[in-house]
C-alpha cells in the first residue's frame, strides 16, 4: 500500500503584487525568479529541458544514471530523504532505487507539482512513506517528526545557482541544519565553462528561453491586471565572466509606461528590468562555499565533459 500525506505550510500571504511594486519601483528595476514558475512558465521551464542547447538537464540526469549507485553506497541505506523542490521526478526516483530511503519528504511551494510527483512516487515505489511539504523552502521552514535521522538532503538541478553567493552561504548553512548531525547533502551544480556554450544554453535558436521571460510580464498582465505590452520588451541573457553567472533581462525597445495595479512605471528605451541569475561554480569554489557553511565535501561527480557536477557534502 502507497503511504502518503501532505503537510501544508505555505505562508497565507500572498506577496506576488507587493514584490512585482516594490521590484519595479527599484533602479535598477529587478523582479524574482521564482514567480516565472506559473502553470505556463513551469510548462515553458520543461520544453527548456530539453533543448538542444540547455545541457544541464540532460548531463545530470545522464550523471544519476551512472553514479547513482555510487551515490547511495557514500550515503548509506535506510535514511530519510529530503528533497527540495519537486521536478519531473525521474533524477529522484533513480536516486531512491539505488538509496533505498527509509521515507521520502518532497518540500516545494507548488503543491500541485508536489502532489502530483510525490503520489506517484509513493505508488511506484511503495512501501515507502512519502511526506510531502508544501512550504518555501529557500526560507526557514520546520520539519515534521517523520524527518527522521540520519537525513539525506538532495537539491538537484543546479537551483542553487539562482541564488547569489551570500545567499547560497545562507541556504547551505539551513540545509546544513536540515540534514543534522551524521546527515548529509547532495547538490547538483552547474560548471563554469566556455561562455559561448553558456550564452548558447539561454539564448537558444527556438525562443522558448526568451518565451519564458516573457511570461513573467504576461503572468502579472494576467493575475495582476497590468498592461505590459510584450512586443515592447526583448529578452536578454549574457555570461558576465567576472561574476560567473548568466543575467537574465527584459529589455524595454523604447520608451513606454505602465500600469500596475493602479501604479505607474516609465521605462527609457533599452531599459531592463533583472528578472535571474544562473550563477556557474567551479568545483573549488563550490566546495569552499560547501565548507563555509559547515559542510566537509566528501566526493564530487563530474560528466565527461566537465559540464556539471554533483557534490557529496558531509554534515
Ligand atoms: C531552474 N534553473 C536552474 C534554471 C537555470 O538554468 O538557471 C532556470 C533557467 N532560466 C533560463 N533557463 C533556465
Amino acid at each position: 500500500m502507497a503511504a502518503f500525506e501532505l503537510i501544508d505550510l505555505a505562508p497565507a500571504r500572498d506577496t506576488f503584487l507587493e514584490d512585482v511594486l516594490s521590484g519595479l519601483a527599484a533602479t535598477p528595476k529587478a523582479l524574482p525568479p521564482k514567480y516565472f514558475y506559473d502553470a505556463r512558465g513551469s510548462a515553458l521551464f520543461e520544453r527548456i529541458c530539453g533543448l538542444p542547447e540547455y545541457y544541464p538537464t540532460r548531463t545530470e540526469l545522464a550523471m544519476m544514471r551512472c553514479h547513482a549507485v555510487e551515490m547511495a553506497a557514500a550515503l548509506g541505506a535506510g535514511r530519510t530523504l529530503i528533497e527540495f523542490g519537486s521536478g519531473d521526478g525521474v533524477k529522484t526516483e533513480i536516486l531512491i532505487g539505488a538509496l533505498r530511503p527509509a521515507r521520502y519528504l518532497p518540500v516545494d511551494i507548488s503543491r500541485e507539482a508536489l502532489t502530483a510527483s510525490a503520489r506517484r512516487i509513493a505508488a511506484r515505489h511503495a512501501p515507502l512513506p512519502v511526506t510531502a511539504i508544501c512550504a518555501d523552502y529557500m526560507s526557514p521552514f520546520e520539519l515534521p517528526p517523520a524527518a527522521t535521522l540520519p537525513r539525506v538532503v538532495y537539491f538537484p538541478g543546479s537551483t542553487i545557482g539562482n541564488l547569489t553567493p551570500e545567499d547560497a552561504l545562507l541556504f547551505l548553512g539551513r540545509s546544513r541544519e536540515i540534514a543534522g548531525n551524521g546527515g548529509a547533502m547532495l547538490v547538483g551544480v552547474d560548471l563554469k565553462k566556455d561562455p559561448a556554450r553558456l550564452h548558447a544554453a539561454y539564448n537558444d535558436a527556438q525562443g522558448v528561453t526568451a518565451e519564458f521571460n516573457l511570461n513573467l510580464l504576461a503572468r502579472i498582465n494576467r493575475e495582476l491586471g497590468a498592461d505590459f505590452n510584450l512586443s515592447a520588451f526583448r529578452h536578454v541573457a549574457f555570461y558576465d565572466l567576472l561574476r560567473g553567472r548568466i543575467e537574465m533581462h527584459l529589455e524595454s525597445c523604447c520608451t513606454q509606461t505602465v500600469t500596475v495595479a493602479g501604479r505607474r512605471f516609465g521605462f527609457a528605451a533599452g531599459e531592463r528590468i533583472h528578472t535571474e541569475n544562473s550563477c556557474k561554480y567551479g568545483l573549488e569554489e563550490f566546495a569552499a562555499l560547501a565548507s563555509a557553511a559547515g559542510f566537509r565535501p566528501q566526493a564530487v561527480w563530474t560528466d565527461p565533459e566537465q559540464l556539471f557536477a554533483v557534490h557529496l557534502l558531509r554534515a
